[in-house]
């Protein structure tokens, strides 16, 4: 039987644990492409081992896959506006690409910018297809809800530089 500790070690997958570290060295599914196709589309949220993220695809057809929350005061990027190559902060307009850089600083005077001092946590993304090996009658009906596709499609991330 396990101890209390040990159980700790294995379940908790949230950033800086062990077991976190472990599985972002691998590719996790994180959403279907369809709920992100348009570009300069609404980000979505997303919540992958305990990590709140924002995924959204940029003017040039990218995928970012950044931390939720702004480095400047925390404000949710879910709100953001998801403008020319990047997604900006709806508080205070600071605007982040998708590997995580910030891009603009808006409200502050172009002598007294740091943006380049500035980076949001950025996963690398690729799309994906997975189809059925199974007959589709096999496939239990929770997962067999697209019944006009054969395969499903579904951005990944891991941890890495971008
Ligand atoms: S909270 Fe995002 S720019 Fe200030």
């Amino acid at each position: 039987m396990l101890s209390c500790e040990e159980n700790g070690l294995l379940t908790r997958t949230g950033p800086g644990t062990a077991m976190g570290e472990v599985m972002r060295r691998y590719w996790v599914p994180a959403l279907l492409a369809r709920e992100i196709a348009e570009p300069d589309g609404p980000p979505v949220r997303v919540r992958v081992l305990g990590e709140n993220l924002v995924a959204f695809r940029d003017s040039e057809d990218r995928i970012g896959l950044l931390d939720e929350y702004c480095p400047h005061r925390r404000a949710s990027l879910w709100f953001g506006r998801n403008e020319e190559c990047g997604l900006r902060c709806v508080y205070h307009g600071w605007k982040f690409a998708v590997d995580g850089s910030c891009v603009d600083q808006m409200k502050e005077p172009e002598e007294n910018q740091f943006k380049h001092k500035v980076r949001l946590t950025a996963y690398p993304t690729r799309a994906r297809e997975f189809g059925a090996s199974r007959p589709r009658e096999a496939i239990p009906a929770a997962r067999n809800r697209d019944r006009n596709s054969s395969a499903r499609h579904r951005l990944g991330y891991r941890r890495g530089p971008c």
